[in-house]
């Protein structure tokens, strides 16, 4: 009998900690902040990984752990705490107990992440232009936890985790959309949007050099041909006022003459 009731106390225990089980999942990013959505008004505790780090205590809250002077911030409204300038370290199991008012207890993992670093694409070592298609490469400095992403409207054409770089190879007919790299981590994301035409322009001709001179040519030729416009219709405006001018001035003539004729 004794032994069946050690059974059903250990099995109780058990029950209970699995209770106890983290709430929910968060995630920070390194020198960012977090605020805990579990309210401790009037007296508890928070705690991070069962050891008290600050206590709630006649509207006031006292810091049990030094490293968290500065850092770790109450609000006597709202009851809610504020970590600010993450650091990985503060990583772990947060545990909120509110022992008077709203009586509770609950715990979240935080995860501390880096922040991730901002895509680039090279076009100066990175775009290939061939005949048939552009190469582009998406960097970024600094790998960790960071995978990237190269999407297309809501499709992802390309993926790699924990990668310096990614390429992405598009063909001809791929050209005129447009494509975003994207570096992300699970606490944030950074988005580069690239003008595919604008990298890969120099398919649309045999190569890149020959439409630039296309476009330079295009460039002296226009100014011409509007200068050109220009000043023929100034000359036919000028014509015109010249000829009529020309008209009105012999007929005061004629009229000027006529009555001295008539004398
Ligand atoms: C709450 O905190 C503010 C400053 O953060 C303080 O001015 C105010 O007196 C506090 N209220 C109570 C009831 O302690
Ligand atoms: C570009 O692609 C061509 C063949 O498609 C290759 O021979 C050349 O080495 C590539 N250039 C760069 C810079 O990757
Ligand atoms: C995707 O990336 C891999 C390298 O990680 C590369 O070999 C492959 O060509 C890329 N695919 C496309 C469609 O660019």
């Amino acid at each position: 009998m004794e032994v069946l009731m050690r059974i059903i106390v250990f099995f109780m225990l058990k029950v209970s900690s699995a209770a106890e089980e983290v709430k929910s999942e968060l995630r920070g990013i390194e020198g960012g902040s977090i605020t805990f959505l579990d309210p401790v008004l009037e007296y508890g505790f928070i705690s991070l990984e069962r050891k008290n780090v600050a206590m709630v205590k006649e509207k006031k809250c006292d810091i049990l752990e030094e490293i968290y002077e500065d850092r770790l911030f109450w609000n006597n409204r709202t009851g809610l705490f504020t970590l600010r300038g993450l650091q990985r370290s503060d990583s772990g199991v947060y545990g909120f107990d509110s022992k008077k008012g709203a009586v509770f207890t609950s715990s979240h993992r935080l995860t501390v992440y880096e922040p991730v670093a901002a895509p680039a694409v090279n076009a100066v070592n990175t775009v290939n232009v061939s005949a048939e298609s552009c190469t582009l490469l998406c960097l970024v400095k600094k790998a960790g936890e960071t995978t990237l992403l190269w999407y297309k409207d809501e499709d992802i054409l390309n993926q790699s985790s924990s990668a310096l770089s990614l390429p992405l190879t598009l063909h001809r007919q791929d050209l005129t959309s447009s494509c975003r790299c994207v570096a992300a981590n699970p606490a944030e994301e950074k988005t580069l949007h690239v003008d595919v035409t604008a990298l890969c322009g120099g398919l649309m001709d045999t190569d890149r050099h020959g439409s630039d001179t296309k476009i330079r040519s295009y460039m002296i030729i226009v100014p011409i041909v509007l200068a050109a416009v220009v000043l023929l219709g100034a000359l036919f405006i000028r014509g015109r006022f010249f000829l009529k001018n020309k008209k009105t001035t012999t007929e005061t003539q004629a009229e000027y003459y006529l009555p001295s004729l008539d004398r």
